[in-house]
């Protein structure tokens, strides 16, 4: 059996995951652009409801984290999990349904976002009868997914699957869970849990989204792609096994480092900041030992674009899992939460490690998924990794300056004990640095704009950089 390009995998719906994952990029950063922008000049809300930051930020983030993410991660699973088990996909017709299920919780996401329905729980906002239909287009995932790993012809489980496993099943446990509602009409639903409980099982929920979607599952992405673009094996099969372990034990206590001096209960505070700072740990673990897979090879990062793409990701993932730590110790947060220092932090994992590793994978996928020889033009991946590593350092660099300082504006006191700076004094100082932020995010758009380029030139079998033929065999 065959698939249509003549290969011995089930390629067809990687192929689509893999255009859709261009797509939710291109989009999602579009709007994370429209929103900064907003932020710097709130008169483009031009007083329209469904054109207003309240509404279309929750579009961005589910854009990014599950259009662009999401079909990154499903994508990249059921081709990794093809090629490391040395078989084809199991139920290709279900893995059909699981593409058009899961463009259809896109859609109807970019539909009822911007209408203004929402279930107010952040990365958990669609309305239930959505919630419902990603269960499903959910299961029907981790059937093919396992199954497939069922019908393997190797004799163990390489570690990508682990991982992506891993995020496959806790994605499904943590969904469910948080998303329990009474719903009272088609649009609208109220949370089955109460007060302090509700806010713990959305923090369970959302760290965790964190640690299985944004973490495990492109650690199960990096596993796969650095040792095959470096060409060598990874650096210790012993370190990913103790360290997968570590991590999948610690991420579910972490969650309550989101609700310090709030009305949970202080030792559960406590115990939240102390599993934080202990992942740091595992976390390195896991860039460690993706960085060491180039010991002996590292000449390749001064020629190969894709392999720079891949270990600046891991970079990023080293650096925010230092900061978000340190970020969860009780008397630092007191300082960090709420302002934008939370959201430089984001985006150092969020374009720097999530966005990096999945434009490294898409540029080492393409070709080997539409029968081409290399990408249309590698001189273009090396201009994007620059444009995205620019534009990671402005956007976060200002959100660093711009949340520190804020954070000391609020705290700052006069001698007779009144606050020093009004709310809008504030506010105001932020403005230079929400510009600085918008310039690193149209930047690392741009550089997303000439991978969707790149990409659309490689599928059409246009002639590449040296004007060849960029075909491996006539498609069947
Ligand atoms: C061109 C690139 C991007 C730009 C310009 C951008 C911009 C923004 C802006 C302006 C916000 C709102 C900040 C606030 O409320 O103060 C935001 C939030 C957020 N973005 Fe992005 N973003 C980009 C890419 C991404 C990507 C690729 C991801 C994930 C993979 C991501 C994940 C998030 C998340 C999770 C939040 C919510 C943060 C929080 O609640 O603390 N963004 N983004
Ligand atoms: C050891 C690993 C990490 C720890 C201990 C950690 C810790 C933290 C802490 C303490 C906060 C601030 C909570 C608050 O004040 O409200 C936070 C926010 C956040 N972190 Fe991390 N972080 C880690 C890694 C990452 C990575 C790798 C990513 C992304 C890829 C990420 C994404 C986020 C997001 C999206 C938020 C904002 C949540 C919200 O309020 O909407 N974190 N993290």
């Amino acid at each position: 059996m065959r698939d249509g390009n003549g290969t011995p995998y089930h390629y067809r719906v990687v192929r689509h995951f893999t255009v859709a994952t261009v797509v939710g990029g291109v989009v999602g950063m579009l709007v994370g652009v429209w929103i900064a922008a907003q932020l710097a000049w709130p008169a483009l809300n031009f007083n329209l409801p469904w054109l207003s930051f309240g509404r279309l930020r929750p579009l961005h983030t589910n854009a990014v984290i599950f259009a662009f993410g999401g079909c990154a991660l499903i994508g990249t699973s059921l081709y990794v999990v093809q090629r490391t088990c040395e078989t084809r996909l199991a139920f290709p017709r279900l893995a059909a349904f699981v593409f058009w299920g899961y463009q259809a919780v896109i859609v109807l996401a970019a539909i009822t976002l911007p209408l203004g329905f929402t279930s107010t729980k952040e990365y958990a906002e669609l309305e239930w009868p959505i919630d419902i239909l990603l269960a499903v287009v959910w299961v029907a995932y981790a059937v093919v997914f396992f199954a497939t790993i069922a019908r393997r012809r190797t004799s163990h489980i390489y570690v990508a699957n682990w991982f992506y496993g891993a995020f496959i099943i806790t994605i499904a446990l943590l969904h469910i869970v948080n998303s329990a509602a009474i719903p009272v009409s088609l649009t609208k639903s109220y949370s089955a849990y109460g007060g302090a409980i509700d806010a713990m099982v959305q923090w369970w929920y959302g760290h965790n989204a964190v640690g299985f979607f944004l973490t495990a599952g492109f650690l199960g992405m990096m596993y796969y792609y650095v040792p095959v673009q470096a060409q060598r094996p990874i650096y210790s099969y012993r370190l990913s096994i103790v360290h997968f372990w570590a991590l999948i034990a610690v991420y579910m206590w972490a969650g309550p480092h989101h609700l310090h001096y709030s009305s949970l209960p202080d030792w559960a505070q406590s115990v939240g900041m102390v599993v934080s700072i202990v992942l740091l740990a595992p976390s390195w673990g896991g860039m460690i030992n993706g960085v060491m897979t180039l010991s002996g090879a590292w000449h390749k990062l001064r020629t190969d674009p894709i392999i720079r793409f891949l270990i600046v990701a891991l970079s990023f993932y080293g650096m925010s899992t230092f900061e978000g730590p340190m970020m969860s110790i009780k008397t630092v947060n007191a300082l960090s939460h709420n302002t934008d220092w939370t959201i430089g932090h984001v985006h150092s994992g969020a374009l720097g490690w999530v966005a990096m590793i999945t434009f490294g994978a898409v540029y080492v996928m393409t070709p080997r998924l539409f029968d081409r020889r290399r990408m249309f033009s590698v001189g273009w991946i090396n201009v994007h990794f620059w444009l995205s590593t620019i534009g990671t350092v402005l956007y976060i660099a200002a959100m660093w300056v711009s949340g520190i300082m804020q954070g000391l504006m609020w705290r700052a006191v006069n001698d007779d004990g009144t606050l020093t700076y009004n709310f809008i004094q504030e506010l105001s100082e932020r403005q230079p640095f929400y510009i600085v932020r918008l310039l690193g995010g149209v930047i690392f758009l741009a550089g997303t704009l000439l991978m969707a380029v790149n990409v659309w030139r490689t599928v059409r079998g246009d002639r590449d950089d040296n004007g060849d033929l960029n075909v491996l065999r006539e498609a069947a």
